[in-house]
């Protein structure tokens, strides 16, 4: 059956379901599901927290939904993870349609879920909004495709380019409305990442204190051990705290997970592969200017976000812009935040 703007709007409403679940259901995918039968919305659902019920059980629920039409943003599962697979209660519940947004890139899925309700008789349509779905699942598609958690170096830059002033002060340089989004980004990504630098000088406490949402994961990469114990990263209000040195600290909090490696292993690409095997999919980079142009330049940084002020600093630690067109980066998005420019560069990756 062919497709029109009808299923587009639903199919934008399953994704603004979807987006309900970000920062809850890592490491698995954000999903929204939507029943609709008779040209009326009779189910919405979407995957709430990880181990939960998948969007699809949740919009179906105690609706009969016989002969109706599902849009569900990834394609549904097809095999027995913490639930049992959603093809199957398709099938059992007589769904007559199902329009799919984005071919699940898990391995052990990569259309299976398609193929098999299409050879249970259900009429199956894939790609609605697809940039829309893909963006919901770029994280998961990164860290399923690669091993690698997929990167987003975060930085604040002066009208004229420096990250901090002489002083190695950074705080204030971007306008509350930023300050506020950040935050938000921290709730929805599974961690946060710094460099010693910005650990020392700043000692950040890396929470979420202008939305509501939970804190996120921290990574410290502290290569010669310099960080004070007491430091806030290391205070006992995140689930994870990673601690990357070549030093073994008996006086950090025993909760924070000291990964110790030596002067040859002691690199980014290897820190990351870590953190994924560690199910960290997506990080963000809070800091400061050597790890992030270091990220860069190894490639392994998807994503650029720079909020920049208008105020101007003279002089400080600066961040080289040049390098972002250099590895590759375009511009992805430009918006206002407040009274800051905010811009997006991205690459293309697998
Ligand atoms: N405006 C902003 O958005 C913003 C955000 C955060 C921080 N800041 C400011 O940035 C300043 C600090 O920045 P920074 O550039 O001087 O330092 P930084 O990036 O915070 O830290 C640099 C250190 O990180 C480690 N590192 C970097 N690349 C590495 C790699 N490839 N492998 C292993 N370790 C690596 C090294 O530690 P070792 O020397 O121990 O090996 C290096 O000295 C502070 O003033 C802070 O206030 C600004």
């Amino acid at each position: 059956m062919s497709l029109n703007s009808t299923d587009n709007n639903f199919m934008k409403i399953a994704v603004d379901l979807a987006k309900k679940g970000a920062g809850k259901v890592s490491p698995n995918p954000l999903v929204g599901a939507l029943i609709v039968k008779d040209g009326s919305i009779i189910g919405k659902g979407f995957h709430t927290k990880f181990g939960g019920n998948h969007a699809e059980v949740n919009a179906i629920g105690n609706n009969s939904v016989i002969d109706s039409t599902m849009y569900v943003t990834l394609e549904p599962c097809n095999h027995h993870g913490k639930t049992p697979p959603c093809t199957e209660r398709i099938i059992t519940e007589k769904i007559q349609r199902v329009i799919v947004g984005s071919i699940d890139p898990n391995p052990r899925m990569q259309g299976k879920g398609i193929e098999y309700l299409k050879k249970h008789d259900i009429d199956v349509s894939v790609g609605i909004l697809n940039s829309e779905t893909d963006e919901l699942i770029r994280f998961y598609a990164y860290w399923k495709n690669t091993g690698y958690p997929f990167v987003t170096v975060k930085l604040a830059v002066s009208g004229d380019g420096f990250i901090a002033g002489t002083d190695g002060q950074s705080k204030w340089i971007s306008c509350p409305e930023s300050r506020t989004e950040v935050h938000q980004m921290r709730a929805e990504y599974d961690a946060v990442l710094i460099g010693t630098n910005t650990l020392l000088l700043d000692n950040p406490a890396l929470t979420v204190r202008h939305v509501t949402g939970r804190n996120p994961n921290r990574i410290v990469i502290d290569r010669r051990g310099r960080a004070k114990s007491t430091m806030r990263v290391f205070a006992d209000n995140a689930d994870r705290i990673f601690y990357f040195s070549m030093i073994r600290r008996k006086d950090i909090p025993t909760r924070v997970t000291q990964i110790l490696l030596n002067e040859n292993e002691f690199n980014l690409s290897l820190i990351l592969k870590i953190l994924g095997e560690n199910e960290q999919q997506s990080i963000l980079m809070e800091g400061g200017a050597k790890l992030a142009t270091s990220l860069i330049e190894k490639n392994l940084c998807n994503e650029i976000i720079l909020y920049q002020a208008q105020k101007d600093f003279c002089n400080g630690i600066s961040f080289n812009e040049s390098l972002i067109p250099k590895y590759g980066f375009q511009i992805f998005d430009r918006s206002q935040s407040g009274i800051d420019k905010k811009i997006t560069y991205r690459r293309d990756y697998v």
